[in-house]
């Protein structure tokens, strides 16, 4: 069974460069296999780092409902979703990847959720490190197909208003009964610990604090992938202690 690392938080507090990060620093890592998820369709996991997208679940599902003709004879209409998902993963050197896109399409709910939550399973089985960036607030995509977790991140910026969503899913969690073996707060763009009063309140412990940093500040500034962030950067150092944590390893010096 995969170790699956869960990104959730606020819009905007760096859960997809957090989530392309960790899948950059685990491929680097060569201990297992990798997936990156992207579970949130107002963003792009795959362009923040630097691939060319793939159609994503939401496109493909939608396509083959509007064009049945497309599907091959002899082959039933699940088998040829099959299919299309499993030539969608993006694979590259070190780690795959595959967006949920929107798959929202009226009618097809049920199926699409359904469909979702058999295929994480499956994905569960075939890869040993699984990182999904979900979507902000965890939204209804993450929510109905996500069942586990073995750590679930939560970002949150030097606001209020970050710790305050970071709450609400820490209730939604309970309240789906979402199985999560740890949770924690990971503060991004934050120069040191604030609110500290706040955070004691949400009750999980503070795995790390991330600066503002100017390196991530000029990539995107010139629209770079985060494959190019500079390991000396204090974003990378940070990150990398983090999943150190995660994955209950000593820090190497
Ligand atoms: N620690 C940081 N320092 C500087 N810029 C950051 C940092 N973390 C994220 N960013 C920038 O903030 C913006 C939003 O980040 P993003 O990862 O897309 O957030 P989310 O996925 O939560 O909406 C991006 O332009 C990203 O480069
Ligand atoms: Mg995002």
């Amino acid at each position: 069974m995969s170790f699956i690392i869960a990104i959730a938080g606020k819009g905007g507090t760096g859960k997809t460069t957090i989530s392309s990060l960790l899948v950059s620093l685990l491929a680097k890592r060569k201990t297992g296999t990798v997936l990156g998820i992207d579970a949130d369709p107002n963003s792009n996991l795959a362009e923040s780092l630097g691939l060319k997208t793939k159609d994503d679940i939401g496109t493909i599902v939608d396509f083959v409902a509007k064009n049945p003709a497309s599907i091959p004879t002899g082959m039933t209409k699940d088998a040829y979703i099959d299919y299309r998902i499993q030539t969608s993963i993006i694979e590259e050197d070190g780690f795959d990847l595959l967006a949920m896109g929107r798959p929202e399409g009226p009618g097809c709910y049920c199926f699409v959720n359904n469909l979702l939550r058999t295929l994480l399973k499956r994905l569960a089985d075939d890869y040993d490190y699984i990182v999904i960036d979900n979507e902000a607030g965890f939204e209804h995509l993450s929510r109905r197909t996500m069942r586990r977790a073995d750590r679930l991140l939560l970002v949150s910026d030097s606001s209020e208003a970050g710790l305050r969503a970071a709450k609400r899913i820490i209730n939604l969690v309970k309240e789906l009964e979402i199985e999560v073996r740890k949770v924690y707060l990971l503060l991004n763009r934050c120069p040191q610990i604030f609110l500290k009063d706040k955070i004691e309140e949400l009750g999980v412990e503070l795995i790390g604090v991330i600066p503002e940093d100017e390196s991530l500040l000029s990539l995107s500034r010139q629209g770079k992938s985060i494959t190019h962030l500079e390991e000396s950067s204090q974003a990378y150092k940070e990150l990398k202690n983090i999943l150190d944590k995660i994955l209950g390893v000593r820090p190497q010096q």
